[in-house]
């Protein structure tokens, strides 16, 4: 069997790890041809070249790619800097499928690269299909190359429709373990800390996708994204809240029935899936034990305490650059609560403002996509003080 070629870009992040263990555990079925990285983490970025000896590196930031170089004088290698270098490396001709598990907005020229290079992607990078869904799925299909969710929910949900006819679908429901503030007030929520924040009870992933679970803005974005992959409309997209994140996601259908797929909380069973789909070989972890488990519990979201789910399908059913200036907005107000420069509600404030304050246009073209992003974080800096 010819091995599966992957470039991962973002490989030093939570997803990007995640997903090299599973190209340990199956080394017949996969191999690493590319990684790219923004150049904070060198020396993990270097055991990882050294392991997985890739014939081709990016580094987004330029010092950092110089000293990758350096650092890696001897090896038969290409080492790209800069943004540039992100996308050649995504458009490069060794690989069959492309992991975009970079964080924000900055995953989508790299993920239009990859398709417009004809590489099927297994999309992990949430924030391009909420930025851009109707431009990268429109050049998806005319390109034939096949979006392939890692999302837990969103790989849900498409494990559930292999096989179902057309027209039969009536609505997707999409879980939320409802993330550190469960249940918390909006009194309480104002003194939210960042550290409390970061304590997710489920999930151990990377800090911006943490704090977008404890605003629920996280929830969302896979909305958004899941209106995107899927073609439901926003309408036909529920949330409920299932603490135990143990079902990952249901469908429902017209004759009433519902199928779930369920699992351990566990990133890599939704990478392995993308990285190997329609094959599901044998792997060594952790399974789920449903007598240990016990009971499966479902809640309404509360989406007065936590408005940025609101937010976010409001972005959707407006349509246009909104879904990307609120993607933008959020962006910059997480980067503002992490660093201590803006309390928890301050999230939800500045988007609300931000999206009161935007015209949208059409996103049909990447320009207008990238002007929307760029106006949005300048005024949620200027907002912000920042
Ligand atoms: N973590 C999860 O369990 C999970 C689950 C579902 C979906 N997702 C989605 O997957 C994506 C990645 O999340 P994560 O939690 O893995 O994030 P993360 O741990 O913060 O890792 C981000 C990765 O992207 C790289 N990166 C960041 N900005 C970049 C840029 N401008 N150019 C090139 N590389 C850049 C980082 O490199 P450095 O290390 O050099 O900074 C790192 O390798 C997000 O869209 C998230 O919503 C994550």
């Amino acid at each position: 069997m010819n091995r599966k070629r992957v470039i991962i870009l973002g490989s030093t992040g939570s997803i990007g790890t995640q997903a090299l263990d599973v190209v340990r555990a199956l080394p017949d079925r996969l191999e690493v041809v590319g990684l790219a990285a923004a150049g904070s983490h060198l020396d993990l970025l270097e055991r990882q070249v050294r392991e997985f000896r890739p014939a081709a590196l990016a580094v987004a930031d330029p010092a950092a790619a110089q000293e990758m170089q350096r650092r890696l004088a001897g090896e038969d290698l290409g080492v790209f800097g800069g943004a540039e270098g992100l996308e050649r490396l995504a458009a490069w001709p060794e690989g069959d499928l492309v992991l975009t598990a970079l964080v924000g907005a900055a995953g989508l020229s790299p993920t239009l690269a990859a398709i417009r290079a004809g590489k099927d992607i297994a999309l992990a990078n949430k924030e391009t299909l909420v930025a851009a869904g109707d431009l990268v799925t429109r050049e998806a299909r005319a390109q034939g190359v096949r979006l392939l969710p890692v999302d837990s929910e969103h790989s849900a949900l498409f494990q559930c429709l292999q096989g179902a006819p057309a027209g039969s679908l009536r609505r997707l429901i999409v879980t939320a373990s409802g993330g550190p503030f469960r249940g918390w007030t909006r009194e309480q929520l104002a003194g939210a800390g960042r550290e409390q924040a970061l304590r997710h009870p489920r999930w151990n992933m990377g800090p911006k996708v943490t704090v977008d679970s404890a605003t629920l803005m996280n929830k969302g974005l896979e909305v958004i994204e899941a209106h995107w992959l899927f073609d439901v409309p926003v309408d036909n997209i529920d949330v409920v809240v299932h603490p135990q994140s143990a079902i990952h996601s249901l469908v429902e259908f017209q004759d009433g029935s519902m199928l779930a797929q369920i699992g351990p909380t566990d990133m890599r069973l939704p990478i392995q899936y993308a990285l190997t789909y329609p094959e599901r070989p044998a792997n060594p972890f952790p399974r789920l034990d449903l007598v240990a488990m016990g009971a499966f519990t479902f809640e309404q979201p509360d989406r007065e305490a936590f408005p940025c789910l609101k937010y976010a399908t409001q972005a959707v059913t407006i349509g246009g650059t909104m879904p990307a200036v609120v993607n933008a907005a959020n962006e910059v107000a997480v980067g503002a609560f992490l660093d201590g420069g803006l309390d928890f509600l301050g999230i939800p404030r500045t988007i609300e403002r931000i999206m009161a304050a935007h015209d949208p246009v059409p996103a049909t073209a990447l320009e207008a996509v990238l002007q929307a992003d760029a106006w949005a974080r300048s005024r949620a800096r200027e907002l912000l003080g920042r």
